[in-house]
């Protein structure tokens, strides 16, 4: 039998193979692109090896590449299209809005999209608009910092933020810095506690020094290990009793997991929360929201007495994003009150069950954890567990997501995350399922993770 080195080698050159065949015009353009943009992409995630894939466009729960090959999208361009490609409400708003030119001064756009949080947030006393996931999360600590008078921000192993310096630690759940260019004194600002022991989070709490504690509450980079309730609550006491600020960062779990996010799926109120990706369904736009106390602190009429945190940004009123955000939180609500969000965790929970059904029947050891439409593949004959799961080798994985591709299925690189939109059918979990068993047949998978 063949050692696990060999095993690997062997699988990759095959799968590598038929990749390359499915997608010549990717690898071309790949040559292209890389003597233009750095490393052909315009972003370290949107690049796996051989070559990414270059798209020409999506419908629906699908998405063609250059050669022509459509897949099922489970990759959402980042989890961003929770409502599937060119939604047809959102791509009629957008048209409508185009005569109104790209930016206006304090447009009563915004206004409307801030009452329009306001009523489906239940934290969102106060909102701040601007242009991402990253730009929301960095604003929110400077705000709980203002608001606390302290510096420093405990940040969960293995949860990731946003590409702000200093949440660029301990993604891997060890505490090092993702990358160069990333100076100590900032991530000396950062105090990193595991998820599972809360007595961890109690003593960094008793220090007096921590301005927030901000979780994730989906733990979607760690492995969609999410807590419950309980959990959040003991969380959210131990801050409060701390003098410290709680702060979701629901830019994975926002609009996903319930209309109101995360917050009205575990039954808890942060102090402050900020959106992003679903929130603009793939226009530019983030929010920070809180308690109207702590939001105050960004408030620039002089109105308030208390500490002042700058906040702008040239692009934060723009007409398309606004449009967009305004248009899929209504959307949110609809399929809220027809109670598609438990159609679609439901279609999740089929989707991850077919999946364990084939792995099972090849032989090939595996784990699945879902939370709400997103479901994570685990290569692994280890116990089920965030500390097992998160340390990984991901090379198995990584060629699951190629071998994926070669049979129509797109999933997130790095991962293998299957996220659902509210676009995808039963037909096409059925289609994952059966694009599964046949990769699970045509390459042979058991060999390297029962050797990993
Ligand atoms: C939980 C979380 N927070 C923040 C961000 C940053 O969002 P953006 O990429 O829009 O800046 C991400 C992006 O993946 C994320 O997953």
């Amino acid at each position: 039998m063949a050692d696990g080195r060999s095993a690997y080698a062997e699988l990759e050159r095959s799968v590598r193979a038929a990749y390359h065949l499915t997608t010549p015009a990717s690898r071309e353009w790949f040559e292209r692109a890389s003597r233009a943009l750095v490393g052909g992409v315009s972003g370290t995630v949107r690049y796996f090896p051989p070559y990414p894939l270059y798209f020409s466009g999506g419908s629906g729960s699908r998405e063609t590449d250059i050669d022509g090959n459509t897949y099922i999208d489970c990759f959402l361009c980042g989890a961003c299209l929770l409502l599937g490609h060119r939604p047809p409400a959102v791509m009629a708003a957008l048209k409508a809005s185009v005569d109104s030119g790209s930016l206006v001064l304090n447009p009563m756009l915004a206004t409307e999209v801030a009452e329009s949080l306001q009523q489906m947030v239940p934290a969102a006393e106060r909102v701040r608009l601007l242009n991402s996931g990253t730009e929301a999360v960095m604003s929110a600590l400077r705000f709980a910092r203002a608001f606390t008078g302290r510096s420093k921000i405990v940040k969960f192993l293995g949860t990731y933020h946003g590409q702000g310096d200093q949440m660029l630690v301990g993604l891997d759940g060890r505490g090092t810095r993702l990358g160069s260019g990333i100076p100590e004194e900032l991530v000396s600002q950062i105090v990193l506690a595991p998820f599972g022991d809360l007595s961890v989070l109690q003593d960094l709490l008793q220090r007096g020094d921590v301005a927030g504690v901000l979780v994730d509450p989906s733990m979607h980079h760690a492995g969609l290990w999410a807590g419950t309730s309980e959990h959040y609550r003991e969380i959210q006491r131990m801050t409060a009793e701390a003098g410290a600020l709680l702060i979701f960062d629901e830019v994975i779990s926002g609009f996903r997991l319930a209309p109101g996010g995360a917050q009205e799926h575990f039954g808890i109120v942060p102090d402050l929360a900020v959106f992003g990706k679903a929130f603009g369904v793939g226009e530019r736009i983030g929010a920070v929201v809180g308690r109207s106390d702590v939001m105050a602190v960004a408030d620039p009429t002089g109105r308030t007495r208390g500490p002042f945190a700058f906040q702008s940004g040239t692009g934060n009123d723009s007409t398309s994003a606004l449009t967009a955000a305004l248009t899929a939180m209504s959307t949110y609500r609809s399929l809220g009150a027809e109670g598609a969000y438990q159609r679609l965790a439901g279609l999740a929970a089929q989707l991850g069950a077919g999946l364990r059904d084939a792995f099972a029947a090849h032989g090939v050891p595996c784990q699945f954890n879902q939370l709400g439409p997103m479901v994570r593949l685990f290569l692994t004959d280890g116990p089920a567990e965030l500390d097992h799961c998160m340390h990984l080798d991901k090379r198995a994985i990584n060629l699951f997501h190629l071998a994926l591709i070669t049979e129509g299925v797109l999933t997130i690189p790095g991962s293998n995350d299957f996220f659902l939109s509210f676009a995808h059918t039963e037909r096409d979990v059925t289609d994952i399922i059966e694009a599964a068993q046949r990769v699970l047949t045509r390459f042979d998978f058991g060999s390297i993770v029962a050797n990993s």
